[in-house]
């Protein structure tokens, strides 16, 4: 144990897998596509699996992995249990930031702003291309809240699927979020250091962009 995190600590490999230049006049949004197209084709794992952070009624805040699922008019949007920790969080305070990290690209992006729930009909849409398996899922589990034993979910899956033994509705508590981004920060590993960051920042209908010290 104590090698291992001996080894890590002494671990100073360096970035150097590209630069961002090039990025004033872009959208960051066209921009966070390009990223997320090349995390993408260049075969990261789970290229859109992200860190939401989330801030409870005590200022508390917490995280979670999720997928994104779609971008949709400048905004970001998931899916997830509305009555969940971070739904719950949600409702109490609608600021919330998004994390992801391409390891193999050296890229991270953070991106901040405020959630809102997508109209039903998108998350209606959404859910009837889950499997059948989720969709049952997303009845069995009142997600975030405490479950004596395994058993007790299984019960309920075996519940739902026989009550819905063709297609699944979706939960009313089920459904998707959109963030609307106030900032969205790009950072590309830089040798010794020396990173690249560039802020883009809401400003009246567009987009102040300045650099950041690594
Ligand atoms: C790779 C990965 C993807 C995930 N995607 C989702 C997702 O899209 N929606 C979701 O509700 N939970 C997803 N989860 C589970 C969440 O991380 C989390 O456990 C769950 O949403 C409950 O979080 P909460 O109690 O903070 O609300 C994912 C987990 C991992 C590791």
């Amino acid at each position: 144990m104590e090698d291992f995190l001996e080894l890590i600590k002494n671990d100073h490999r360096d970035f150097d897998h590209g630069k961002l230049d090039g990025f004033f006049g872009k959208e960051p949004f066209n921009l966070f596509n390009e990223w997320y197209k090349e995390a993408f084709d260049s075969k990261q794992l789970e290229p859109n699996a992200f860190v939401l952070s989330t801030i409870d009624s005590e200022n508390r805040p917490s995280s979670r992995i999720l997928y994104l699922k779609e971008l949709s008019e400048g905004t970001f949007v998931f899916f997830t249990n509305y009555k969940s920790h971070k739904g719950i969080d949600l409702e109490v305070n609608k600021n919330a930031s998004m994390l992801f990290f391409w390891p193999g690209k050296e890229r991270q992006i953070r991106i901040e702003g405020t959630v809102e729930k997508v109209n039903s009909e998108v998350s209606d849409t959404y859910f009837s291309t889950r499997p059948r398996g989720s969709q049952v899922g997303a009845w069995a589990s009142n997600q975030s809240e405490i479950l004596e034993t395994r058993e007790e979910l299984e019960n309920r899956v075996e519940e739902f699927a026989s009550k819905f033994p063709s297609s699944v509705p979706r939960p009313p508590h089920w459904g998707g979020y959109f963030l609307k981004p106030r900032l969205i920060e790009f950072w590309q590993g830089r040798p010794s250091r020396l990173h690249d960051r560039i802020v883009f920042e809401k400003e009246n209908d567009g987009w102040k962009i300045y650099r950041k010290n690594p």
